[in-house]
Formats: C-alpha cells, structure tokens, sequence
C-alpha cells in the first residue's frame, strides 16, 4: 500500500513537471529582457540568440544548456557585431527547464529544427561537472573557427 501511494505521488509529480516546462514560456519570462522577444539582441544589453554563429553553435553538444548554467561575460563576435556584457547565471532553473528553453533556442530562435535536441539527463550531468565560463568560451571560440 505504502508503495502505491509512493509510486502515485511520484507520478503525480513527474507529469506536473512535464506540463510545466515550456522552452516558449521560459524564454518570456526568463531572457527576453535581455534577449528581446524573438532572440534578436539589443545593442548594449544582450547578443542576438540567431544569426550564421549559430549553425555552428546549434549543433556544439551542451553549449546553450552550459551558458544557461555557468553564465558568460567577455567579448562575443556576432552577426550584429561583437557584445562584451555579463549574463548571469541561469541555475535556479530545473534541469527540464534548462533544457526547454535550450531547445527552444536553438530550433526555434535560431531556427535549427535539425540540431541534436537537449535533454533533462544531459542538462544534469552538466550541473554535476560544471565548465567554467573561460572553458565554454574556448569552446565557443574552437566551434567557430571550424
Ligand atoms: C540580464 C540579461 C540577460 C538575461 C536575463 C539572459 N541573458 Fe543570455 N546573455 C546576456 C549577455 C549580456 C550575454 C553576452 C555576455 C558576453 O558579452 O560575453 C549573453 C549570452 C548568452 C548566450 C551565449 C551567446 C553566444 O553567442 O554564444 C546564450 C546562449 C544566452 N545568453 C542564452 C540565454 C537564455 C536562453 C536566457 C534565459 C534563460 C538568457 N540568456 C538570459 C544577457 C542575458
């Protein structure tokens, strides 16, 4: 009996979690005062989260869910020129959440429906060996020098 009840709740939990994450409403409500409504940037503020950088970065495992996590500063090189602000971290977000918004990022802002979607486990795993800003950068930097 005491199982049932365990494995109901549980249930009852893990499908709350699931219809809360949303990559669309976490982006609103989490980036878009930096990142602006469709990912565009703002000079001064945010990159844009589009542009050709991104058909290299799209397809970097963990490179937007590792942002999210460890935050970045330092000058960035874009389409709309090059940004040097700080974003913090994003790690009060759950992994799902991370890994939605992450998504949603790189299939829809972006607009790379192909690239390899992230995923809660992978998400977790990062959290659990975090890269530090100065190592996503070199992988940023290697990505686009390809
Ligand atoms: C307080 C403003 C702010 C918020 C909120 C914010 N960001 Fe950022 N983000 C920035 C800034 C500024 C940079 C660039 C930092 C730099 O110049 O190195 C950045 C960089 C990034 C990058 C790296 C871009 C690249 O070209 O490599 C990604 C990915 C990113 N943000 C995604 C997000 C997502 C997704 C969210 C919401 C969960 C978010 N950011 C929330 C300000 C913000």
């Amino acid at each position: 009996m005491r199982t049932l009840i365990l494995l109901a709740t549980l249930l009852a939990g893990a499908t709350a979690q699931a219809q809360q994450v949303n990559g669309a409403e976490i982006y609103k409500s989490s980036c878009a005062m930096c990142h602006q409504d469709q990912g565009q940037g703002a000079a001064g503020v945010a990159p844009p989260l589009k542009g050709s950088h991104w058909g290299k970065l799209s397809r970097v495992p963990g490179y937007a869910p590792g942002v999210l996590l460890a935050g970045m500063h330092g000058p960035i090189s874009t389409d709309e020129g090059t940004f040097n602000g700080v974003m913090p971290t994003q790690n009060r977000l759950t992994d799902g959440e991370i890994a939605a918004v992450a998504n949603y990022l790189v299939h829809d802002l972006a607009g790379h429906k192909d690239a390899p979607a992230a995923t809660a486990d992978e998400v977790a795993t990062l959290r659990a060996k975090p890269l530090s800003v100065a190592q996503w950068r070199a992988v940023r930097k290697q990505a686009l020098a390809k």
